[in-house]
């Protein structure tokens, strides 16, 4: 098993640090950026599925369904096609409206989520289209779905999920790109910038991690906290979600996700000197109403934790803590502000003494409902 974590203490921050290599092993051989060109079988040999789909029905679980959630954004934003992602839980049992025009892309890294090959199965029989969006190859997921692409994050041991993340969400970005060509809904200038500066991502994510020292010094400020609030906006509304969830999971520190302006809306009244937040403050996507967001935290004497764009000085002014991230396109942001928020969680489990590899109570695949 050491030999396995490659000399990291465990194999969750051995996978927080592959993530630039796995980023670049997903869309190796996909994305030809010098010939403007995504290739992706699944796709390709299916794209009327998808450019003639009423709409696409995302089902997945957990960190699965957040990657699902970001895929809205993107689906929606770059493609044009209408997009609703559904636990998969709640979906199978609700009995909902699925017709032949319908695509469902079902996102797993194990294949063998119980829920999700459920709700496989119901789309299947009402006549929808299935995708899989898998991790291990030839599991039950990606053998039940009639196309599909693999992430090839490689092996993800640790029971939190990180590099699975991210590399779903690269898959996710290349459809929603091929998608938005083939619909003729992009620019062609448009279309390369983002292929372009997808190939910067690695080296983006690389320069994410360098923050790792700074990281730990925050994390022990707030490892004894009880409740940690985490916001975020547009694209990076489902990365609070993903923060909230990998610290819950593995430090067993209770922490809430929300869409930022939300917060107004009922949790505001849990913020006192106590009560650390995260903030995902990057310039592009809703940078000025996020720091009115941060005002009002601050008002109320919350501690801010910002994740910020590199450069940054407003946020900078009113933050407690900064983490910066490079900057790339909007849609693109959720690969890179959910790498602090990793490592975050990671440490502020070790401090506490927490078994961060495998969590009480919980399992890699819930093959069972
Ligand atoms: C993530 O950190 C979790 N351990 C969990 O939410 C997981 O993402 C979920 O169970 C879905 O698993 P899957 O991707 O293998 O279907």
């Amino acid at each position: 098993e050491e030999i396995e974590k490659g000399g990291y203490e465990h194999f969750m921050l051995k996978e927080i640090y592959e993530q630039p290599r796995a980023i670049k092993d997903t869309y190796r051989g996909r994305l030809l950026a010098d010939q403007g060109l995504i290739r992706m079988a699944g796709i390709d040999q299916n794209l009327e599925k998808f450019t003639n789909a009423n709409r696409i029905i995302i089902v997945a679980c957990g960190t699965s369904w957040h990657a699902g959630l970001v895929a809205e954004y993107i689906f929606e934003d770059l493609a044009r096609i209408p997009v609703e992602v559904e636990y998969a839980s709640e979906f199978r049992y609700r009995n909902p409206v699925i017709t032949d025009k319908d695509v469902l892309i079902a996102i797993s890294q194990s294949g063998e989520t119980a829920d999700t090959l459920a709700a496989i199965k119901l789309a299947k029989e009402k006549g929808a289209f299935v995708f899989g969006v898998c991790n291990v190859v030839g599991s039950s997921i990606a053998r039940e779905s009639d196309a599909g692409a693999y992430t090839h994050a490689g092996p993800e041991i640790g029971v939190a999920s990180t590099k699975a993340f991210t590399t779903q969400i690269t898959v996710l970005t290349l459809i929603a790109l091929k998608l938005a060509k083939a619909k003729g809904v992009f620019s062609e200038s448009k279309y390369h910038e983002y292929l372009s500066e997808l190939e910067t991502i690695p080296a983006k994510v690389e320069k994410a991690l360098e923050s790792n020292p700074l990281i730990e010094i925050i994390s022990d400020v707030y490892k004894d906290s009880t409740n940690c609030l985490y916001l975020g906006r547009g694209y990076n509304f489902p990365v609070a979600l993903e923060g909230a969830l990998k610290l819950k999971e593995i430090s067993y520190i209770h922490a809430e996700g929300y869409p930022a302006a939300e917060m107004k809306h009922g949790p505001i009244a849990l913020i006192d000197e106590h009560m650390p937040v995260f903030v995902i403050a990057t310039k592009k996507g809703h940078y000025e109403k996020v720091v009115s967001n941060i005002q009002e935290i601050k008002s109320r004497k919350g501690k801010i934790i910002a994740i910020v764009t590199e450069g940054d000085e407003q946020v900078t002014d009113l933050a407690d803590h900064v983490i910066e991230v490079p900057e790339t396109l909007e849609s693109l942001t959720p690969l890179l502000t959910t790498i602090p928020l990793q490592l975050l969680s990671y440490h502020i489990a070790v401090m506490r003494g927490c078994n961060v590899d495998q969590p009480r109570n919980l399992a890699k695949s819930v093959t069972v409902e």
